[in-house]
């Protein structure tokens, strides 16, 4: 695994500490949110939605820093097929909950592409009525952006390269790598 990486990009003491800040805030604005409608600790206020696969990182490591009372409902989207390193547009492919009504929601991500599957999971979250939607992504690459989607909390700006790492695979693979890094082109096949 690790001789197929060409650059490491973001190393892991970065990625920690920067989930670390992104926890506080998080925390912070949702106990105003929820302390404001009552009980802060109110049972089944709080609900996290990680994206999976690619979230399983972001949120391991997010919502062990987060001292509040909450659940987590994950949603499978695939968008790309496949060892292609290209999107072709967003599917869900699990049920969204469907109790999400007067519940503060925070919808998790590895990275903020195309922006179409955060587009449209916020979209169906939305529909269900939650008292708030917030959205988090550890990676956002704006220069790929293909909608009109804002994250409100991004970890890290990366430049328009296909990474790998920190739940971002390439072909099912190297999401177990604790950095965030760019493969050699004979492995994405752009070199070819
Ligand atoms: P979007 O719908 O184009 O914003 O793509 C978001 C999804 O595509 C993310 O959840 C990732 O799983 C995947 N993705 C986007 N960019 C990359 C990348 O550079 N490497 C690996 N996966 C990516
Ligand atoms: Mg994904």
């Amino acid at each position: 695994m690790l001789r197929d990486i060409d650059r490491v990009l973001i190393d892991e003491p970065s990625l920690q500490v920067r989930v670390a800040e992104l926890a506080d805030r998080i925390a912070a604005d949702l106990a105003l949110d929820v302390g404001a409608a009552g009980d802060p600790d109110a049972e089944g206020r709080v609900v996290f939605i990680p994206i999976m696969t690619g979230a399983i990182m972001f949120t391991a490591d997010l919502l062990r820093r987060l001292p509040l009372k909450l659940s987590i409902e994950m949603v499978a989207v695939s968008s790309y097929p496949g060892a292609s390193t290209r999107s072709r547009g967003a599917q869900i492919a699990s049920e969204l909950p469907a109790d999400l009504a007067g519940k503060h929601v925070v919808i998790l991500d590895d990275i903020l592409d195309s922006g179409r599957t955060m587009q449209l999971v916020a979209g169906l979250v939305r529909d269900r009525d939650p008292a708030s939607v917030r959205t988090a992504v550890m990676l956002d690459k704006p220069a790929r952006r293909a909608v009109d989607f804002t994250a409100d909390y991004v970890g890290f700006e990366v430049p328009d390269a296909f990474v790998v790492g920190y739940g971002l695979d390439h072909d099912g693979y190297y999401r177990n790598l604790p950095c965030v890094a760019t493969l050699k082109p004979e492995i994405t096949g752009d070199g070819a």
